[in-house]
């Protein structure tokens, strides 16, 4: 494909942007459980007013736009409040939470190469249900990440265990507020107090909850402590994208002191070009997500976010309690905000998306991993209020249809097969020869995803990871 010789009008042009979106999920409906954070139309419209005003300014150099300095310092303030943050507590915006995590594990990596130099192969401790993004940011940092089993009652992190993974390499701890997969919180205060035995940092990743779980609390819910309050919390991250419902681009990183953040700054003087200064992974970067973020907050304020809370505070005990009342289907765990995770002994719960989906839906499957069940994961927004009734019909009806949908053969045969094979013996054709068998040739995907996910669920992590990466390497072909 070439550049277009002759531009296209500006009719003709956004006509066909807009036929792109053909196959998009139609969230504005409500009927999406997960990946978008919905307030409602005229928020949408003030955030892209301030998007838009601000989209040509470059946040590279904070000293030359001060409007983006500022925008930055009054977000950054609001967050350290919103999480109980002293006025030592300092931090950045950064484009999403997996920026603020690559960032919390780069300053942990520097911190202790500054404070204990003789850690030469840093190790972070993970409980499993740590985000990816913690895995993402070991594999670019080179800091060992350090795997350690939850509670399979609760799904929180189990504090012994952590505290039995610590070694001489160990510079940081990670819990969650709360985790993606499960909706809870984990006891941050005792993973605090082991940090400070430790003398360790520790990063409270409340990227999905930091900013609703001080609004549940306040509307009643059980939440424990998980901010700056509780001894031994060295970072967070906050993501304003998610129940902030900034426009995406948009999380803080914050660090208790200046005395850690000042690892997470990076400066280059050995180039001819202008002074480098960063203290994110972006360079130049759009005004825009920032502006959007300082406007959000300032438009929607505390009580604006407290009645968009209770509508989903009251969504999500409907939806647990339906779930709980729906014979076959099983909560994971009642969980601490509106993130909620069920199974099913019953059925493949892989076929009860799939059911779901077809119906108009959009619920996501989460595969299984060790005690983990595989499980459908529902985001709840303000608007999904409306929907609670209709979806718990629909699950109910989806999980008759599944009870009689078997485990695919495709998947037992291959499952047979893998449990022969070494896995270091395995080259790309194969992969690419084992999801054609699966129903996925190239970028094309089928209706029902079950036997994809029967399929993955059953392939151990190394074997999986290779095969999505051979996915995606398809997926981005150029066009044609
Ligand atoms: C707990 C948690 N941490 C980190 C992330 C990563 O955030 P992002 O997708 O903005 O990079 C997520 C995303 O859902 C999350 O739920």
């Amino acid at each position: 494909m070439k550049i277009p010789a002759q531009g296209l009008s500006q009719e003709a042009l956004f006509e066909k942007m807009e036929s792109y979106r053909e196959n998009d999920v139609t969230w504005r409906d409500g009927r999406t459980w997960a990946y978008v954070y919905d307030a409602g139309p005229e928020v949408e419209s003030v955030i892209k007013k301030a998007y838009m005003s601000f989209l040509s300014e470059n946040a590279l150099d904070p000293t030359v736009f001060p409007s983006l300095l500022r925008f930055e310092n009054e977000v950054i303030a609001m967050a350290a409040d919103h999480l109980n943050g002293d006025e030592n507590v300092v931090g950045n915006f950064t484009s999403g939470g997996t920026e603020s995590i690559i960032l919390t594990v780069k300053t942990a990596r520097d911190y202790y190469r500054k404070h204990k130099p003789e850690i030469t192969q840093p190790e972070m401790i993970l409980p499993v249900t740590a985000h990816a993004a913690f895995h993402k940011a070991a594999h670019y940092l080179d800091v060992k990440p350090v795997l350690v089993p939850i509670n399979p009652e609760d799904y929180r992190a189990d504090p012994e265990k952590m505290r039995e993974a610590i070694n001489e390499n160990t510079i940081l701890l990670v819990g969650s507020a709360i985790s993606y997969a499960h909706g809870v919180v984990d006891p941050i205060e005792e993973i605090g107090k082991i940090a400070l035995e430790h003398d360790l940092l520790f990063h409270v990743d409340a990227c999905m909850g930091g900013f609703l779980l001080p609004y549940f609390r306040r509307l009643g819910g059980d939440v424990p402590p998980f901010g700056f309050e509780v001894p031994g919390v060295t970072s967070m991250s906050m993501d304003l994208h998610k129940y902030g419902f900034a426009a995406k681009g948009a999380s803080v990183i914050l660090h208790k002191n200046k005395d850690i953040r000042k690892h997470q700054i990076y400066a280059c003087a050995n180039w001819t070009g202008y002074t480098i200064i960063n203290p994110t992974v972006q360079s130049t970067k759009s005004g825009g997500p920032l502006a959007g973020a300082w406007a959000v907050l300032n438009f929607i304020g505390d009580e604006g976010y407290m009645k968009l809370a209770k509508q989903m505070y009251d969504a999500t005990q409907k939806i647990v309690e339906g779930i709980e009342a729906i014979d076959g289907l099983d909560l994971l765990v009642r969980p601490d905000m509106n993130l909620v995770a069920f199974t099913s002994d019953v059925a493949d719960i892989f076929h009860v998306a799939d059911e779901m989906n077809a119906k108009g839906w959009y619920v996501q499957p989460q595969l299984g991993y060790e005690d983990c069940p595989p499980n459908i994961h529902l985001s709840i927004n303000p608007k999904s209020a409306r929907w609670v009734d209709d979806l718990l019909a629909d699950l109910k009806v989806s999980l008759e249809a599944a009870k009689q949908l078997k485990q695919s053969e495709i998947v037992e045969s291959l499952k047979d097969m893998l449990g022969s094979v070494d896995t270091a013996t395995i080259d790309d054709s194969m992969y690419t020869q084992m999801m054609a068998m699966a129903g996925i040739e190239g970028a094309n995907l089928p209706d029902r995803m079950a036997e994809i996910n029967q399929l993955l669920n059953t392939l151990p992590p190394d074997f999986k990871e290779k095969m999505l990466v051979n996915f995606l390497n398809d997926l981005f072909t150029p066009a044609s």
